[in-house]
């Protein structure tokens, strides 16, 4: 599978431009990303990384980490992803980056999804589903959501994200709605993300292969 996502993850430098600043994604396809990106640094103007993981590994490569305030709008946003369905939607969030992954995924005007493509599935929810919580919200959301959804909420326990919080992994889900779950997820106090890529969904999926899949 590694094959297929350095596949991925080298195709996605066809849509990086000179001068672009680049939004990068966090995982391991995207660590394959970020290792071809350091092959045409010198023609960005730098990135925006959507965790400390992907900053040290864009900073080991030289590549300059700028601070999304500073920078407005986001031409290019290139991520991994856990799921992706027929629409381009996605489920994100299984190495826990997902708020600031849609932070930049909302300010990109182009998000360019790279997967291996065991990562496509007809309906989201076989991967758990990602919801980033404050800490003293926990078992309030997780009661919460299996009112709402009937799905089965399991703490990643020892898991902090970048932000301090901590995540829950709903199991059991068929997304057949996810515009609707994704807003109302969101709703729920303590939530303060989910990792539901839906109304903001990637605009090109490149699943690696030879070649690579480009829809
Ligand atoms: C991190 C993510 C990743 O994009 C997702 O987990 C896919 O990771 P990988 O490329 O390692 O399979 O959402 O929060």
């Amino acid at each position: 599978m590694s094959d297929a996502k350095r596949l991925a993850g080298e195709k996605a430098i066809d849509y990086v431009e000179d001068g672009m600043v680049v939004g990068v994604g966090t995982g391991s396809t995207v660590a394959y990303f970020i290792d071809a990106l350091a092959g045409i640094r010198d023609r960005i103007a730098g990135a925006v990384s959507s965790s400390e993981q992907s900053t040290q590994r864009l900073r080991g490569h030289g590549i300059e980490v700028l601070d999304l305030n500073a920078c407005g709008p986001i031409p290019l946003y290139v991520d991994g992803a856990d799921e992706c369905d027929p629409g381009k939607r996605l489920i994100k969030g299984g190495g826990a980056a997902l708020t600031r992954e849609k932070i930049i995924a909302e300010a990109a005007t182009t998000f360019v999804c790279i997967i291996d493509p065991s990562k496509e599935v007809p309906v989201l929810g076989r991967f758990p589903l990602p919801l980033e919580v404050v800490p003293m919200a926990r078992s309030l959301v997780a009661r919460e959501i299996v009112a709402m959804t009937g799905g089965q909420p399991v703490w990643r326990q020892g898991t902090v994200t970048d932000n301090g919080n901590w995540v829950l992994d709903i199991h059991g889900l068929s997304i057949t709605d996810p515009v609707g779950l994704e807003q109302s997820l969101n709703q729920v106090p303590g939530v303060v993300s989910v990792g539901l890529f839906a109304r903001r969904p990637a605009d090109v999926v490149i699943a690696g292969g030879t070649p690579p899949l480009v829809r």
